[in-house]
């Protein structure tokens, strides 16, 4: 693609600049054609590591690699033109030291031509994300659910409950200070995500969090109702996509099966 056909491309500071006015239209992306697609409508596609389960059958996000990613990354760059391309960090990629996440969010930003990397982490992160911003990568922060994290918090659980609100506000307070230009907040409740991002300077990109936020952010599959193994209780299903597809495989194995499909000699006339 030409330098001059991603001229209009949004970038992160577009992003940061929507705080408090038009709501961001986020959504996940995992190939070329519904990249397509989505960067029609969307500002923002993210190469989210829910690809692990929606698109590879992983039980978790925990098994995706740094080269999962950079490949659906690469993928989906080819489909995006105008909306801020963003790719998910996986897990073990960044954690261990700022060096470690610089070199591997390097490599996505290089390898793929993403405008930004996301990464999860509040307070325990806020280091990490001044260490990269400062050094050229635009991060995209995620506090509240941190799915990554599923094991140590023991489930898909809403969070901040109760006096553990405090805890989610200075994580998102900690990410906006350290320079990330825009924060994903994962399934909490209306009145929390409403004062988050009443209190912070950065867009807040809900998911499960309130249309309080932002904007929103939904996983592709979910929304269209082709993810059948588990729906949030968030997520709206604009179409049944699943049952399309069944029902299309179903009509084909009929015709097959029946010897109704086209005969060779209709397919190529003489
Ligand atoms: O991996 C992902 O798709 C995400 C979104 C759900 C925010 O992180």
């Amino acid at each position: 693609m030409s330098v001059s056909a991603r001229k209009k491309a949004i970038t992160p500071v577009d992003v940061r600049a929507r705080k408090g006015a038009e709501p961001l239209v986020t959504l996940t992306a995992y190939t070329t054609p519904m990249a397509r697609i989505v960067d029609r409508h969307a500002d923002i596609i993210l190469v989210g590591d829910s690809l692990g389960m929606v698109v590879h059958g992983l039980p978790s996000t925990l098994g995706v690699t740094l080269e999962m990613m950079i490949l659906h990354g690469q993928a989906v760059r080819r489909g995006c033109q105008k909306a801020l391309l963003v790719i998910d960090m996986p897990f073990g990629s960044y954690e261990e030291s700022p060096e470690q996440a610089f070199r591997n969010a390097a490599r996505i930003m290089t390898e793929t031509g993403c405008g930004a990397v996301k990464l999860e982490g509040g307070v325990s992160m806020a280091e990490t994300i001044a260490f990269l911003t400062r050094r050229g990568i635009p991060v995209m922060a995620h506090v509240g659910l941190l799915p990554q994290s599923v094991n140590v918090v023991g489930g898909y659980k809403v969070q901040g409950r109760g006096a553990d609100a405090e805890r989610v506000l200075a994580d998102a307070k900690a990410v906006a200070e350290a320079g990330a230009f825009s924060v994903v907040l994962e399934k909490v409740s209306e009145p929390l995500g409403r004062r988050i991002t009443g209190e912070i300077t950065i867009p807040t990109i809900g998911i499960g969090a309130s249309a309080a936020c932002d904007g929103q952010v939904l996983v592709l599959d979910d929304m269209l109702g082709l993810f059948e193994d588990f729906k949030p209780s968030f997520v709206r299903r604009y179409a049944e996509l699943g049952g399309t597809v069944d029902a299309a495989v179903a009509a084909y194995a009929e015709e097959v099966r029946a010897r109704a499909f086209p005969a060779e000699e209709h397919v190529y006339p003489e």
